[in-house]
C-alpha cells in the first residue's frame, strides 16, 4: 500500500510536469506562422456564446457559426490564403488551448488586460467596449446604480473581464459566476441573481430577444477597453500578418457592415423544431456513439486490467491497482482535460475534441468495468477452476475457456448499468466541444436566446436513452435466466 500511494504521487507529479512544458521559439523566427503556412488551416478559438460577436445558427437545418469575430476570422484566413477551422469552447478554457497548441489564435471578443499580456501577446484592437448590468424588467425601479447590488447576487461569465470587474466596483458583491452566457442568462430570468455584469453589444443582442430584460442605467467607472485577438507568445509573424488585416478592417470601416450582418443574421423564424432538431439529432448520434465506443473499448480495456490485477505477477498487479484507483479517484471532468490538453502538450498530437472525449470515456469507464469483472471472476465458483485444472488445462486455458465466459454472465447486468452511466457521463465531454446532446442544447441555448427549452429537451432525449436502455437490459437479464 505505501509503495502503492508513493508511485502514484510519482505518476501524476511526472505528468503534470509535462504538461507545464511550453513549445519554444526564437524571436527571429516564428514557428508558430510556420507551421499555420504548412498546414494551411488557420484554426480560431472562441466560445459562441457570444452574439453579435460570436454565436451559431442553423441554415437549412445545419448549423453554421456567425457573427462579427467570424467574419473577421474569416477575412484572417482569406487574405492569407488559409483555411479557417473554428474551435468552440468554453470561454474560460480558450487561454490553455493556446498555450498548449490546441488553437492558433483566439477571437472571441477577448478585451486586452495586463494579466493576459503575461500569458499571450496581443494584436491592435478591432473594437471598442463598456459594461453594462443587465436586470430583469420587473426590477427596474430597483437598481439605478451599482451601489444598489452591494451584498446582492450578481452573475458573471467565468473567466472573463465581467467577473472581475463586477467583485472590483460592487461592494461586497456575491458573486456566481458561470461558465457559459447562456447559463448566466438564465440565472437572471430566474431569479437567481439579481444582475448579471456583461458586454454592451452583447446585452442588447438579449434584450432585443428576451422582453423581461432590460439594461441597467448603473455605470461602471472604468474607461472603454480594447478588444483584440489572442496569439501565442513569439509569434512576430502571425501577428505582424492578423494586424494587417485588422488595419484594413479599420480603414474601411468593416466592423459596421459585419455588425449589421450580425443583426441580420440573430432574426430568424420558423418554429424551434425546425430551426434546431438538427442540433438535437446530431447531439443524439454523438452521445449514443461515443457511449458505445466506450463501453466496448472499455470492457476490453477493462477485462485485460482484472486479469492483471489478478494476476500472481506482483508488479502486473500493482500497476493495475494503480490505474484503476487514479481512475476512479480523480473526477472525469479532469480526465477529460488531461486528455484534451495532454495528447497536444505532451504527445504533440492534434487529436480531435471528439477523439479526445471518447478516449477519456473509455479509460474512465475500463477501470469500473475492471472491477466489475474482477468480481465477476471471483464469483465463478473456485470447484470450476480446480476441476480445469484436475483435467490438465493450464493457467491461460482455464481462464479463457472456463472462468471467463462464466464471469461474462455474471457481469452482463453490470455492464448494462455502465452503459447506462456512460451514457449520462459523456455530456461532460461537452466541456471540451464534443458536439454531444448537451453541447448541442447549450448551443440552442446560445442561438435561441432561450436557455430553458434547450435544457428539458436534452433531460428528456437522455431520459429516453437510459430508461429504454434499462429496459432492453432487463429483458436480456430474464431470458438469460430462462435459459439458465
Ligand atoms: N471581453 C470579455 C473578456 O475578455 C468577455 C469575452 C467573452 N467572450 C465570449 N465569447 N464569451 O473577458
Amino acid at each position: 500500500m505505501k509503495y502503492l500511494s508513493k508511485l502514484m504521487i510519482i505518476a501524476i507529479l511526472i505528468s503534470m510536469t509535462f504538461i507545464y512544458i511550453e513549445p519554444m521559439a526564437h524571436a527571429d523566427e516564428d514557428a508558430k506562422w510556420e507551421k499555420i503556412k504548412q498546414s494551411g488551416e488557420l484554426k480560431v478559438g472562441l466560445s459562441a456564446d457570444y452574439a453579435p460577436l460570436e454565436f451559431e445558427k442553423t441554415v437549412n437545418g445545419k448549423s453554421v457559426y456567425a457573427g462579427i469575430d467570424i467574419e473577421l476570422a474569416k477575412k484572417i484566413a482569406d487574405d492569407n490564403h488559409l483555411k479557417l477551422k473554428i474551435v468552440n469552447m468554453q470561454f474560460d478554457s480558450l487561454l490553455g488551448a493556446l498555450k498548449t497548441g490546441k488553437i492558433d489564435i483566439i477571437i472571441s471578443g477577448m478585451t486586452s488586460t495586463p494579466e493576459r499580456k503575461k500569458e499571450v501577446d496581443f494584436s491592435d484592437s478591432y473594437m471598442e467596449s463598456s459594461n453594462v448590468v443587465l436586470i430583469r424588467k420587473s426590477d427596474k425601479d430597483t437598481y439605478h446604480s451599482l451601489k444598489d447590488f452591494s451584498n446582492k447576487k450578481v452573475a458573471a461569465q467565468k473567466g472573463t473581464e465581467q467577473e472581475k470587474i463586477a467583485q472590483q466596483e460592487i461592494a461586497n458583491v456575491d458573486l456566481n459566476s458561470l461558465n457559459r452566457l447562456p447559463d448566466a442568462i438564465l440565472a437572471l430570468k430566474s431569479k437567481k441573481v439579481e444582475g448579471l455584469v456583461i458586454e454592451k453589444p452583447v446585452a442588447e443582442a438579449y434584450v432585443k430577444q428576451n422582453e423581461d430584460l432590460i439594461i441597467d442605467n448603473a455605470d461602471f467607472n472604468e474607461a472603454k477597453k480594447e478588444t483584440v485577438i489572442a496569439v501565442p507568445k513569439n509569434s512576430p509573424l502571425l501577428l505582424e500578418h492578423i494586424n494587417k488585416t485588422i488595419k484594413e478592417v479599420k480603414d474601411k470601416k468593416l466592423i459596421d457592415q459585419y455588425m449589421e450582418k450580425a443583426a441580420k443574421e440573430m432574426q430568424d423564424d420558423g418554429n424551434f423544431f425546425s430551426k434546431y432538431g438538427a442540433f438535437f439529432i446530431k447531439g443524439l448520434k454523438n452521445t449514443i456513439l461515443i457511449s458505445f465506443i466506450g463501453v466496448i473499448f472499455g470492457a476490453i480495456i477493462g477485462a485485460l486490467i482484472a486479469l492483471a490485477k489478478l494476476s500472481k505477477f506482483k508488479l502486473l498487479s500493482w500497476i493495475a491497482s494503480i490505474y484503476i484507483e487514479f481512475l476512479r479517484g480523480t473526477p472525469m471532468l479532469v480526465q477529460v482535460f488531461l486528455v484534451f490538453f495532454g495528447t497536444t502538450a505532451v504527445l504533440g498530437l492534434d487529436v480531435s475534441a471528439l477523439i479526445c472525449g471518447t478516449i477519456a470515456l473509455v479509460i474512465n469507464s475500463s477501470a469500473y468495468i475492471a472491477e466489475i469483472f474482477r468480481a465477476g471472476i471471483n464469483a465463478v465458483d473456485k470447484g470450476q477452476t480446480e476441476a480445469a485444472q484436475c483435467l490438465g488445462l493450464n493457467y491461460s486455458k482455464t481462464m479463457f475457456h472456463i472462468v471467463l465466459p462464466q464471469a461474462v454472465k455474471n457481469v452482463l447486468p453490470a455492464l448494462g448499468n455502465e452503459f447506462v452511466t456512460l451514457i449520462k457521463e459523456s455530456s461532460i465531454v461537452s466541456t471540451i466541444g464534443v458536439s454531444e446532446i448537451m453541447f448541442n442544447a447549450q448551443v440552442v441555448q446560445g442561438i435561441s436566446f432561450d436557455p430553458f427549452t434547450p435544457l428539458i429537451i436534452a433531460a428528456v432525449m437522455y431520459f429516453v436513452l437510459t430508461f429504454s436502455l434499462s429496459r432492453i437490459m432487463s429483458l436480456i437479464e430474464g431470458r438469460m435466466k430462462a435459459s439458465d
